[in-house]
C-alpha cells in the first residue's frame, strides 16, 4: 500500500475547535441524537440569518436538499430544468432521478462563471419548468436578471446556494432570491456539519410540499411522540427520510456562529492570494472585480492559459506538498451526460483550464506563499 501523501497545504481543513467538541459531547449526553430540539434551533437560526421571511428545514445533505427542491417545484418526468453547466453533478442527478430532463446553460465569460441570463432565456421551451442556478465559488450570479426571466417565463427558480454560505447580492442574502434554495454543509463547505444541508423557502405551500418530503409525508415526527405531544401519525404523501440529526445539527449551530468571522478570514486569504498572483502572465483570476455582492469566497479558482499542460501542474505542486482541485470537470465529459446536453463552450473551456488552489478559514498568509510561490515556479516548466 502507498503511503498517504503528507501534504504541507491541503486544499481545504475543518474550522472545528472546542466548541465543536462540545456541542457533539453535549448532543451525545442529551440522550437524544435523531431529529429533535437542536434542529429546530439551527433551522431557526439559520432563518433569522437569512432574513426576508425564509422558512428553513435541515436535511441529511446538499443532494437531498436540491431532490425535495426539484420535487417541491412540481418538477414532472418530462419538464425541463435549465442548469448550470460549471457545476457539481449533484444539480443535473437531482433533476434527471425526478424524472426532469436538464438543459445545460453556459456561463457568462471567462471572468464572470456564473449562468448567462441570456443564455438562461435563449434555452427556455414550452416544456421548460424550472431554472436551477448556481452562485459559483460563492459569487451571486446575476439575481435582478435571473429573477426576471424567470417571472416574465412564469419558471420556477431554484437556488444552488452549497458555496452561498454568508453571502449576498447587492446586499440582500442569497438563498432569498429563488422559490426554494438548496444548501450543502459537506465537509469542504464554508458551514460544515460532515454530511447535512437545508432547505429554504418563503412559500408556505412549498415549505409544507418540503416538508413531507422530507420525512415520509409524516405529520408527526419521532421525537413529538417521544415528548408525548402525540400518539400516532398520518401519512400526508409520499416522501423519504431526508432528516439531519442533531449531532449534525449542533455542530450546524457552532459553525453557524462562527460564519461570519471565517468567511472574513478567507477574504483576507483572497486579497493576498490577488496580490500575490496579479499579473502572472500564464494564468488569470475569474471574478477578479467582481461588484454584485460579497462573496464568501468558498474557494480559490484560477484560469491557466491555454499554452500551460494543467496535468503536470498539478503534479510538480503536488511534489511541491501542495494540494489542489479542478471545480468542475465539464458535463460533456460523463458517461452519464455526455449523449444528454449540447455544447456551452465557454463552461467547456474553462472546465479544460480551472485549476483551485488551496483555501480555508485557518490557512496562514506563509501557506499562501507557499501555494504561490510553487505555483509561479512550475509554471515556467508547464509551458506546451
Ligand atoms: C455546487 C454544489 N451543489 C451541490 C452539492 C451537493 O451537496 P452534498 O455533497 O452535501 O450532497 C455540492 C457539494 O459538493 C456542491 O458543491
Amino acid at each position: 500500500m502507498s503511503e498517504p501523501i503528507q501534504w504541507k497545504v491541503q486544499l481545504f481543513k475543518l474550522n472545528y475547535d472546542e466548541r465543536e467538541y462540545n456541542a457533539v459531547l453535549k448532543t451525545l449526553k442529551s440522550g437524544w441524537i435523531t431529529m429533535g430540539q437542536r434542529t429546530v434551533d439551527f433551522e431557526t437560526a439559520y432563518a433569522k440569518e437569512l432574513g426576508e421571511g425564509a422558512q428553513c428545514l435541515a436535511v441529511a445533505n446538499g443532494t437531498a436538499s436540491l431532490h425535495i427542491a426539484v420535487l417541491a417545484c412540481g418538477v414532472r418526468p418530462g419538464d425541463e430544468v435549465i442548469v448550470p453547466s460549471l457545476t457539481f453533478i449533484a444539480d443535473l442527478n437531482s433533476v434527471q432521478v425526478s424524472g426532469g430532463k436538464v438543459v445545460i446553460g453556459d456561463v457568462t465569460s471567462l471572468s464572470d462563471w456564473s449562468m448567462d441570463p441570456a443564455d438562461i432565456e435563449a434555452k427556455i421551451t414550452p416544456r421548460t419548468k424550472a431554472v436551477m442556478i448556481v452562485h459559483y465559488a460563492g459569487y451571486a450570479c446575476d439575481m435582478d436578471a435571473i429573477v426576471d426571466i424567470c417571472r416574465r417565463h412564469n419558471l420556477k427558480l431554484i437556488e444552488d446556494c452549497a458555496h452561498a454560505n454568508g453571502g449576498t447580492y447587492k446586499g440582500r442574502k442569497l438563498g432569498t432570491f429563488g422559490d426554494v434554495s438548496a444548501w450543502s454543509f459537506f465537509s469542504n463547505k464554508n458551514l460544515a456539519v460532515g454530511e447535512g444541508g437545508m432547505v429554504v423557502t418563503r412559500d408556505p405551500e412549498l415549505y409544507q410540499k418540503c416538508k413531507n418530503l422530507r420525512s415520509h409525508g409524516m405529520t408527526v415526527a419521532s421525537f413529538d411522540r417521544m415528548k408525548g405531544r402525540a400518539a400516532t401519525y398520518d401519512v400526508l404523501e409520499p416522501g423519504f427520510n431526508y432528516r439531519i440529526d442533531e449531532v449534525r445539527a449542533s455542530l450546524g449551530l457552532v459553525q453557524l456562529a462562527k460564519l461570519p468571522e471565517a468567511n472574513a478570514a478567507r477574504a483576507r486569504l483572497v486579497a493576498r492570494y490577488f496580490s500575490r498572483l496579479d499579473g502572472i502572465e500564464a494564468l488569470t483570476i475569474p471574478f477578479r472585480y467582481y461588484d454584485r455582492g460579497t462573496p464568501t469566497y468558498h474557494i480559490m479558482p484560477i484560469l491557466l492559459s491555454e499554452h500551460i499542460d494543467r496535468v503536470k501542474l498539478i503534479d510538480l505542486m503536488k511534489e511541491d506538498g501542495v494540494q489542489t482541485s479542478i471545480h468542475y470537470p465539464a458535463i460533456q465529459s460523463f458517461t452519464a451526460y455526455k449523449s444528454q446536453v449540447g455544447p456551452t463552450p465557454k463552461s467547456q473551456y474553462v472546465s479544460d483550464h480551472e485549476l483551485t488552489l488551496p483555501l480555508y478559514p485557518t490557512m496562514t498568509d506563509a501557506e499562501v506563499d507557499l501555494v504561490c510561490d510553487s505555483l509561479e515556479k512550475n509554471l515556467q516548466k508547464c509551458r506546451n
